[in-house]
């Protein structure tokens, strides 16, 4: 069985995106992002995977994405684009290829990395959420639904100040 988690960088008044990008740049917290991903499979939207792409000129690297969009050309439903990403046209099969590409086949961990359309199909099937509470009050055109954390039980949680300025907390919950 897969086991689904999600990770996430919140707002103080629920904002995780705008203009398709981060409204902050927050090293620790792109560390931990990277600490959590890495050598795992991702699973993100084809627009959080576009602003990934705008960034940094390619997929992320050390880790297989497998971006979601209802775009898929005919002929897929697996469509291989260079720099290991995978676009396939639901979450389903999102899971399905994701669990064949876990390098742990028996316990594959698969990471949901938004953006907010993603993370609403993925949410009832997730059994833990990476959060990072950003506060900040910035705005923006995406945010995440009020009470989308019903039903999770924070079991982790670490302030911290970072070098931006801003401060995180860093929790990790899980449902239950
Ligand atoms: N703060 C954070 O931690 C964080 C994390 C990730 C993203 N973000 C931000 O979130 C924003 C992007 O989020 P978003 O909600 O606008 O877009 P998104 O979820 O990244 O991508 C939306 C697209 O993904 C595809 N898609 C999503 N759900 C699908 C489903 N159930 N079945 C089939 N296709 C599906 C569709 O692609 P097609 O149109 O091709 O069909 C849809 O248009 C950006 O601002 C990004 O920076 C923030």
């Amino acid at each position: 069985m897969t086991a689904l988690s999600l990770v996430v960088a919140v707002a103080d008044d629920g904002v995780i995106g705008d203009a398709n990008g981060l409204p902050w740049h927050i090293s620790e917290d792109l560390r931990r992002f990277r600490e959590l991903t890495t050598g795992h499979v991702v699973v993100a939207g084809r627009l959080t995977h576009e602003s990934v792409v705008a960034r940094l000129g390619q997929p992320l690297p050390r880790r297989h994405t497998v971006v979601v969009s209802r775009r898929t050309p005919p002929g897929g439903p697996e469509v291989w684009t260079p720099g290991a990403a995978t676009v396939v046209p639901d979450l389903d099969a999102a899971l399905a290829l994701a669990g064949r590409l876990a390098p742990d086949a028996d316990h594959p961990e698969v990471v949901v990395m938004g953006g907010a359309q993603l993370y609403a199909r993925a949410l009832p099937q997730v059994g833990m959420v990476h959060l990072t509470r950003v506060h900040l009050e910035p705005g923006g055109d995406t945010r995440m639904p009020e009470g989308w954390l019903d039903g999770f039980t924070v079991v982790d949680s670490t302030d911290l100040g970072t070098a931006s300025g801003t401060d995180v907390t860093f929790q990790t919950l899980t449902r239950g």
